[in-house]
C-alpha cells in the first residue's frame, strides 16, 4: 500500500507532537473569534436520508438512528470489522483488596484477555466498589489516561479520600457508587507509532496490515475497549451493569460519546471536555477543526474522515447526531471557559439539538440555545451540562456535578 509510507512520516511528525495546547506557529489560522464563524445548516436528526419525516419512537429506532450510526461508523470514527478468526475472550480477578480506603472500598484488578491465532492482548480493568452499599451497585466507568498498570489508583498517602492521580474516589464510594478505570493505551497505544501492534491485528484478513478506510481508528478501539469491559462487568455481582455510566475527558470524551451511542447498554454517559470528534460541532470550526485534528492524530478516526478536511458541509452528520444517538439515556456535556480548543460553545450547542431527539422520545433536552451562565450546571434535565471557569481539565466541581447528575439518573443508594 503506497499509503503506508506516508502514513510513517506523519508518524514520525506525531512523535515529535505533544498533547500541549499553546498555539504553534502552524494553528495561527484557527478562529476563535464567534464573529468569523462559517455560515452552516446542520444536517437534519429527524428526516431520514431519504427525504422521509421521522415523527415517531419507532421511526427513529428502526430507521434514523441506524442510518446516522452506519454514517459514523462508516466516514467518522472506523467500524470494527468481523475477525477473520473468533477471538477468545476470558475474564480473571487477579487480585481482591476488601481493605481499600480505610476499608471503605473493594478493589478488584481484573484481567481481560483477548486471543487467536494472530495474537493476543489484554486490559487491565479495576473495579472499586463501597464496601458499606447494597449490592449490586451502579458504577461510572472511565476511559482513563491513567494507566491501570501503575499506582495511579491506589489511595493517595496525604489525600484522604483520593486516588494517587488526585480524583475523588472517596466520594464515588461515598454516594454509592462503583468506579471502574479502563486504561485506553491497553489495546491501541495513545503515542500512534504503536498503531500498528494495536488490537485491530487480531482482526485482520489474510494479508491484511492496515484497516481500511472505513475501519475501525483508535478512538473506535478504546471505545470496543469499553465495551469489553462491560461484557465482564454483567458478570460480576457486585455492580449492576444495567446502571454503568461511561465518561471520559478530552479524548477519551470523545470515545464516551462513541462508546455510548453504540452500546446501548451503557445507561448514561458523561463527556468532559470532548471537544473536536466529540461534543463540538464541526462545522463551526472554531478552535481545533478536523484539519488540525487528523494532521496530527492520524489515527484517531477511520480514514474516510480525512476526505472531509475542509469539506465539513459534505459530512451527512454532525455531532449533535452522535448525542442524540445515545438517547433515550441521560448524557451530560462538561465545558470550560479557557478551553477554547475544545469549543465550549459547540459542545452546549450539539447538547442543545440533540434535544429534538430525546423530545421526540418523551424525555428533557436542553430548553434554550443560549449556553447557561459560567458555574450553572443543568441537571433537571436527560441532556445536562454545565461550563466553568477555567481550562482543560476535571476539577473537583466538575466530579461533584457528574455525580449529580449520575445520582439523579442512576438513583444510587447513598
Ligand atoms: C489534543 C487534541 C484534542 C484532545 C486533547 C486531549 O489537544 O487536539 O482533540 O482532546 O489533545 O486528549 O487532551
Amino acid at each position: 500500500m503506497k499509503l503506508i509510507p506516508a502514513l510513517t512520516l506523519a508518524f514520525a511528525c506525531l512523535c515529535l507532537s505533544t498533547l500541549a495546547r499553546e498555539p504553534k506557529e502552524s494553528d495561527k489560522d484557527v478562529n476563535y473569534d464567534e464573529a468569523r464563524l462559517p455560515r452552516y445548516d446542520l444536517p437534519s436528526l429527524l428526516v431520514t436520508s431519504e427525504g422521509k419525516p421521522v415523527t415517531t419512537a419507532e421511526q427513529w429506532f428502526n430507521v434514523r438512528r441506524p442510518q446516522i450510526m452506519s454514517l459514523f461508523g462508516n466516514l467518522v470514527y472506523g467500524v470494527v470489522p468481523e475477525p477473520a478468526e473468533p477471538i477468545r475472550t476470558t475474564f480473571e480477578v487477579i487480585s481482591t483488596d476488601r481493605e481499600f480506603l480505610n476499608r471503605t472500598g473493594t478493589r478488584k484488578d481484573v484481567r481481560i484477555r483477548f486471543e487467536n491465532s494472530r495474537g493476543s492482548d489484554e486490559m487491565l480493568v479495576l473495579v472499586f466498589t463501597p464496601n458499606n452499599a447494597a449490592k449490586p451497585v451502579p458504577a461510572i466507568m472511565k476511559h482513563s489516561f491513567n494507566s491501570t498498570h501503575g499506582r495511579d489508583f491506589d489511595a493517595h498517602p496525604d489525600r484522604p479520600g483520593h486516588f494517587r492521580n488526585g480524583w475523588p474516589i472517596g466520594d464515588f464510594l461515598q454516594r454509592g457508587f462503583g468506579f471502574v478505570a479502563v486504561y485506553q493505551q491497553d489495546l491501541v497505544a495513545h503515542n500512534e507509532v504503536e498503531f500498528l501492534k494495536s488490537i485491530h491485528r487480531l482482526f485482520y484478513r489474510e494479508g491484511q496490515s492496515f484497516p481500511k478506510a472505513n475501519e475501525w481508528g483508535v478512538l473506535s478501539a478504546v471505545a470496543w475497549g469499553g465495551s469489553r469491559a462491560l461484557d465482564y462487568l454483567e458478570s460480576d455481582p457486585d455492580i449492576d451493569a444495567k446502571r454503568v455510566a461511561i465518561m471520559g475527558h478530552s479524548k477519551m470524551g470523545k470515545a464516551a460519546l462513541w462508546t455510548a451511542a453504540q452500546d446501548q447498554r451503557f445507561a448514561l454517559a458523561i463527556s468532559a471536555q470532548s471537544g473536536c470528534a466529540g461534543a463540538a460541532l464541526w462545522r463551526r470550526k472554531y478552535g481545533e477543526t478536523l484539519e488540525k485534528m487528523v494532521t496530527r492524530f492520524p489515527y484517531w478516526l477511520s480514514r474516510n474522515a480525512w476526505k472531509f478536511v475542509n469539506n465539513e458541509d459534505d459530512l451527512p452528520v454532525d455531532q449533535h447526531m452522535l448525542l442524540a444517538c445515545i438517547a433515550p439515556r441521560p448524557v451530560y456535556v462538561h465545558s470550560g471557559v479557557e478551553d477554547t480548543w475544545a469549543d465550549g460553545r459547540g459542545e452546549y450547542l450539539s447538547a442543545y439539538h440533540a434535544g429534538e431527539v430525546y423530545r421526540l422520545l418523551g424525555k428533557k433536552g436542553l430548553e434554550t440555545e443560549s449556553s447557561p451562565p459560567v458555574g450553572e450546571a443543568i441537571l433537571d434535565s436527560d441532556v445536562g451540562y454545565h461550563i466553568r471557569a477555567g481550562g482543560h481539565s476535571i476539577v473537583p466541581y466538575d466530579w461533584a456535578r457528574f455525580l449529580d447528575f449520575a445520582g439523579r439518573h442512576l438513583k444510587a443508594a447513598p
